[in-house]
């Protein structure tokens, strides 16, 4: 198991201790949340933070572009030191052509679906596909609470991604902590997001355990 924490939690004021802190705890990677105001309704961050964060932890970024029209901005998300680049179905008529840019670029590929899209939407692109990240909570906000039919959707894709032999990551995003953290292995997700389960309190390397912990228990 993957677990992301992802920054959006975080005191943006301490950036740098933050992520040094959650790589200390034991993340494996970091999950950046990229919100341009039209996508989602809020506005975060963008590739001059991307490049700081780069610097200051070996753990790879995982960058889940929340943003209309990615295509025109994924160069930048890339030379920032991005090592995963997501966007959402629903925010690019051109996704094949989006995927196969952030793939020329050296960058492993993903794309997203809302609570309210279905799999179908990415039957045609499922095979191109590095990541898939089933979003469960409408993005734009961290500590939203865990919407249970996005399972449903988690266990289409492990079936489609296990009987065509892929090597489909598939990532959940949104309300995750020690309770939902099962349900969402136990439907088929490898790569867990977690934000305000990471970043709350002051022990961040118990937060972590607990979510690994959780696993182990449910299973
Ligand atoms: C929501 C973001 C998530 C969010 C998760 O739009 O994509 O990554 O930060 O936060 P929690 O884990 O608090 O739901
Ligand atoms: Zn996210």
């Amino acid at each position: 198991m993957i677990i992301a924490p992802s920054i959006l939690s975080a005191d943006f004021g301490r950036l740098r201790d933050e992520i040094q802190a959650v790589e200390d705890a034991g993340a494996d990677w970091i999950h950046v949340d990229v919100m341009d105001g039209h996508f989602v309704p809020n506005l975060t961050l963008g590739p001059p933070v991307i490049a700081c964060i780069r610097k200051v932890t070996t753990l790879p970024l995982d960058v889940h572009l929340m943003i209309e029209k990615p295509q025109s901005s994924i160069s930048q998300y890339a030379d920032a030191g991005a090592d995963w680049i997501t966007i959402h179905q629903e925010a690019d008529a051109h996704l094949h052509r989006a995927v196969d840019h952030i793939k020329k670029l050296g960058i492993k590929a993903g794309v997203s679906i809302n609570p309210a899209s279905p799999v179908s939407l990415l039957e045609n692109i499922l095979q191109d596909l590095d990541l898939v990240l089933v979003m469960s909570v409408n993005p734009g906000f961290g500590g939203q609470s865990f919407l249970p039919f996005c399972l449903d959707k988690v266990k289409q894709l492990r079936n489609q991604i296990d009987q065509n032999s892929m090597q489909t990551l598939i990532e959940i995003d949104g309300g995750i902590n020690s309770n939902t953290l099962p349900l969402a292995m136990r439907s088929g997700a490898e790569v867990f997001v977690a934000g305000s389960a990471v970043f709350r309190g002051t022990n961040y390397k118990k937060n972590i355990e607990d979510l690994r912990n959780s696993a182990a228990q449910n299973s």
